[in-house]
C-alpha cells in the first residue's frame, strides 16, 4: 500500500451549511418527506435514556427539534430542507431505519456515541447529499453498504469502533473528495487494493488501524 498521503490525527472538518435556495416553508421537502423520515428515526429507536428526542412531537415544527437543524428563508418561517441531523453522545438504543435515506438533503449526520445496533442501512445510501457522515462509537454491524460510491459529496466518513465485517467496497473508492476516512476498530478483512493511494487526492486523515487486513 502507498502511502503518499499526511496521517495526522484530530483533523477536524469544518463544515459548510450553505443557504440553499427554499420555496416551501410546511413539512420539509415533498410530502413532508423529512418530517417523516425524522419520525421514522424516532420509532427505530427502543431506548433515550437522555430525553434526546422526548420533544420530538407536532407541538414544534421539526426545524426546532433538538439535534436538527435546517434552512429557512427568514428567521420567523418553518425551514423547508432539513441540512443537519446531530444527535451524537446520547447513549441512543436501536437501528438506523431504512427511512434515514429519504433525508435528501441532509449534509450532515452525526450518530457518534450511541449504542446503534443492527446494519447501516443500504438505504442511507440514497442520501446523496451527505458531505459528513460520522457513525463512529455504536455497536453497529453488518457491512459497508456497497452503495456508499454513490456517497460521492461525502468529505467525511467514519464508521470507526463498530462492529462492521467484510471487505471495503470498492465502490468506496469512488468517494474522490473526501478529506477523513476513518475505519479502525472493526472488524473488517480483506486486501485493500492498491489504488486506495491514488483514490483520495484530499485526503488529510485516514485511520484504517484494528482490522484485519492483510496488507
Ligand atoms: C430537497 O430540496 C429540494 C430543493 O430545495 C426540494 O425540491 C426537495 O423537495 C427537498 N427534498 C426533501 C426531502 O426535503
Ligand atoms: C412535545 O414537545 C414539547 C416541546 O417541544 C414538550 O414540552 C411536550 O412535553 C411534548 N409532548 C409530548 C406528548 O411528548
Ligand atoms: C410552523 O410549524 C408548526 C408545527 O409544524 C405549525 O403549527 C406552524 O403553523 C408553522 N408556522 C408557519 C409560519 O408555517
Ligand atoms: C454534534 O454535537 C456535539 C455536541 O453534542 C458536538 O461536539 C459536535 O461537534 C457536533 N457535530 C457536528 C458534526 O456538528
Ligand atoms: C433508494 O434509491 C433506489 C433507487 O435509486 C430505490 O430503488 C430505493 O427504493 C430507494 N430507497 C429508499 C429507502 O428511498
Ligand atoms: C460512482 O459515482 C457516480 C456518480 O458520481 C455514480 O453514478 C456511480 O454509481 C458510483 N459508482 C459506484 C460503484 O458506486
Amino acid at each position: 500500500m502507498t502511502k503518499p498521503f499526511v496521517l495526522t490525527l484530530g483533523v477536524l472538518l469544518v463544515m459548510s451549511c450553505g443557504a440553499g435556495s427554499v420555496s416551501r416553508a410546511t413539512l420539509g421537502g415533498e410530502d413532508g418527506a423529512d418530517l417523516h423520515s425524522l419520525l421514522g428515526f424516532k420509532r427505530a429507536i427502543t431506548n433515550d435514556p437522555r430525553g434526546a428526542l422526548s420533544a420530538w412531537n407536532a407541538s414544534a415544527h421539526f426545524c426546532l427539534w433538538n439535534g436538527v437543524t435546517g434552512v429557512s428563508r427568514a428567521r420567523s418561517q418553518n425551514c423547508s430542507t432539513l441540512r443537519t441531523l446531530n444527535l451524537s453522545r446520547n447513549f441512543l438504543v436501536g437501528r438506523i431505519p431504512a427511512e434515514i435515506g429519504r433525508l435528501s438533503n441532509l449534509t450532515s449526520l452525526s450518530l457518534r456515541f450511541n449504542n446503534l445496533i443492527g446494519i447501516i442501512p443500504p438505504e442511507l445510501c440514497n442520501a446523496t447529499s451527505l458531505k459528513e457522515l460520522r457513525l463512529t462509537y455504536n455497536k453497529l454491524g453488518g457491512s459497508i453498504p456497497e452503495g456508499f460510491g454513490k456517497l460521492t459529496e461525502l468529505r467525511t466518513l467514519s464508521l470507526a469502533v463498530n462492529r462492521i465485517s467484510g471487505g471495503v467496497p470498492e465502490s468506496l473508492f469512488n468517494l474522490s473528495l473526501l478529506q477523513l476516512l476513518s475505519l479502525t476498530g472493526n472488524r473488517l478483512h480483506g486486501q485493500l487494493p492498491p489504488e486506495i493511494g491514488n483514490a483520495f487526492p484530499d485526503l488529510q486523515f485516514l485511520d484504517l488501524a484494528t482490522n484485519m487486513f492483510c496488507n
